[in-house]
């Protein structure tokens, strides 16, 4: 799976869609820059996200709140205090790391040990293997899977209760060494608070600290009267919102699946007191079938439900995504209460309430949220649609199977040969085109190479035009997943595109 990795991040680069951020310095780690495909499919994805959750939501409408925000934002919000990750340093390589990182991964280790017991035993067993009761039953399995439970339930404890000495103890009595250079020399470990921070103003003594937001949610809340009030919104109801957060994360691999700088996708919808966990039942369904609907692959997602709750918590849980590395989270519903809300009120001395007219009573208002990375996303559709195919005359095609919704571009428009007239031919029918889709115009090379770079940026229609289009005014439209080619009349065009590319 490494490899398949490699594949798709070098993918990425040739053809445009991601590259590292100030590539010709050395690049920044954990930073990247869109190129010109990427752009386009990462608008597509955000399209598709706002009309689902904003246009065909009557109650939901959306913002756009600044990144900057007063600095008192992030004591309400608990970031200041909170937003911790706890970091140990080896003392011979210099290295840092995530001590909760340091840990997982060694559980991670065990839990690949049963893996291969259970792979081993069904290879014994052949069809009557029944993994259920294996897992159950070996004394092995049970004993391991014991080891993880005991191993991340005491971290997640000391963790809690800011016991960083026992995180440590943790560490050296399992004897987990740096893995990079194998020496078990460790410092204390000690919290990392993950906010930018940055000065607003000119002067020394004038300048205020600020921070960079690490989550668009809390420019949501502040601004919810606002939106309240103007939009004249009944609860329940819900505001979205799309943009950038910042996080300094230690652990900065994975490409864009964990980032310093990404977008995000949230959504805070506002309800009844008491009514919120049934919000958060319903939330839950809608979002996972968003997602199923992507058609990347029902068996490619799962709930993960959250035993350990974060303080503003009354119920949460992660939808996770087969990543080339594994199932990982990629979007979290959250169960906030009026934590948020009420803690800003405390904070600014202002009423965040609202007045019922059913109830007859001001309340502050509990909150479900939905949080996606739209960067996380992407790397969910991107590297779910990479596909090497081996075609009936044993040669390989790469192609990048995107939902035609998302794709960069929707048609190539391709003149067979660059005279006789086919180029000007090509080039009205382009012009018509693109005025309702991102089209492209292509003349170089052979047919067969401009075929396969737009399967490789998931281009979902070629159109060919040859020397018969000149006298019937029709041209072959090639199918980008099954290469299938059909004779097709020029007025038809659109409204075959349109069709498929629709969301
Ligand atoms: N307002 C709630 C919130 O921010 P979160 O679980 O910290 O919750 C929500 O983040 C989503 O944002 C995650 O599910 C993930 O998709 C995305 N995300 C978080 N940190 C990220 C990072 N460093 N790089 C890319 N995406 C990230």
């Amino acid at each position: 799976s490494e490899d398949i990795f490699k594949k798709i991040i070098s993918h990425a680069k040739e053809y445009g869609f991601i590259f590292q951020s100030s590539e010709i310095y050395d690049g920044l780690s954990a930073v990247y820059d869109y190129g010109q495909n990427g752009a386009e499919l990462k608008n597509n994805i955000k399209q598709y996200w706002w009309k689902a959750m904003v246009q065909l939501n009557e109650n939901i409408v959306g913002i756009d709140s600044a990144i900057f925000m007063h600095p008192t934002t992030w004591k309400a919000s608990g970031h200041v205090d909170a937003f911790n990750d706890p970091l140990i340093d080896n003392k011979d390589s210099k290295k840092r790391y995530r001590a909760d990182v340091l840990i997982e991964d060694y559980c991670a280790k065990i839990e690949a040990k049963i893996d291969k017991e259970v792979e081993k035993a069904a290879k014994r067993f052949g069809d009557s293997f029944d993994k259920e009761q294996f897992v159950s039953t070996n004394t092995r399995i049970i004993e391991y899977q014991q080891k993880i439970d005991s191993i991340l339930s005491r971290m997640a404890k000391s963790l809690e209760t800011e016991n960083l000495a026992d995180v440590k103890a943790l560490i050296e009595e399992l004897e987990i060494a740096d893995p990079v250079t194998g020496s078990k020399n460790w410092t204390e470990v000690r919290q990392f608070n993950l906010m930018f921070g940055t000065k607003l103003g000119a002067t020394a003594d004038s300048a205020m600290d600020l921070y960079l937001r690490p989550e668009t949610a809390q420019g949501i809340f502040v601004n919810f009267l606002n939106v309240q009030k103007t939009g004249r919104m009944k609860i329940p109801f819900g505001i979205a919102q799309i943009g950038k957060a910042f996080r300094n994360e230690i652990v900065a691999r994975q490409f864009i699946f964990r980032m310093r700088e990404f977008e995000q996708m949230e959504m805070q919808y506002f309800v009844q007191p008491g009514t919120e966990l049934e919000w958060y039942t319903k939330w839950k369904e809608t979002r996972l079938k968003w997602h199923k609907a992507l058609g990347l692959g029902e068996e490619n997602y799962r709930f993960h439900d959250h035993e350990k709750l974060a303080h503003y918590a009354n119920a949460a849980t992660d939808i996770e995504f087969k990543f080339p590395f594994g199932f990982k989270e990629l979007e979290g519903i959250h169960s906030r209460t009026d934590f948020d809300l009420s803690s800003h009120e405390k904070h600014s001395s202002k009423k965040l309430q609202y007045f019922d007219n059913e109830l007859n009573k001001s309340y502050v208002p509990y909150v479900v949220e939905t949080s996606v990375g739209l960067d996380r996303l992407f790397l969910a559709i991107f590297s779910n649609s990479l596909k090497e195919e081996l075609l009936e005359d044993g040669s390989e095609r790469t192609v990048l199977s995107l939902p035609p919704a998302l794709a960069p571009i929707k048609a190539a428009i391709l003149p067979l040969i660059k005279r006789d007239g086919l180029p000007e031919f090509a080039e009205k029918i382009f012009n018509d085109l693109r005025l309702d889709f991102n089209v492209m115009y292509e003349e170089k090379d052979s047919i067969g190479k401009r075929y396969r770079r737009m399967d490789a940026i998931g281009t979902p229609f070629c159109i060919t035009i040859d020397h018969d289009s000149l006298n019937d005014n029709s041209v072959t439209l090639r199918h980008r997943d099954t290469m299938k080619q059909e004779r097709v009349p020029v007025e038809k065009l659109s409204e075959i595109i349109d069709k498929e590319v629709n969301m």
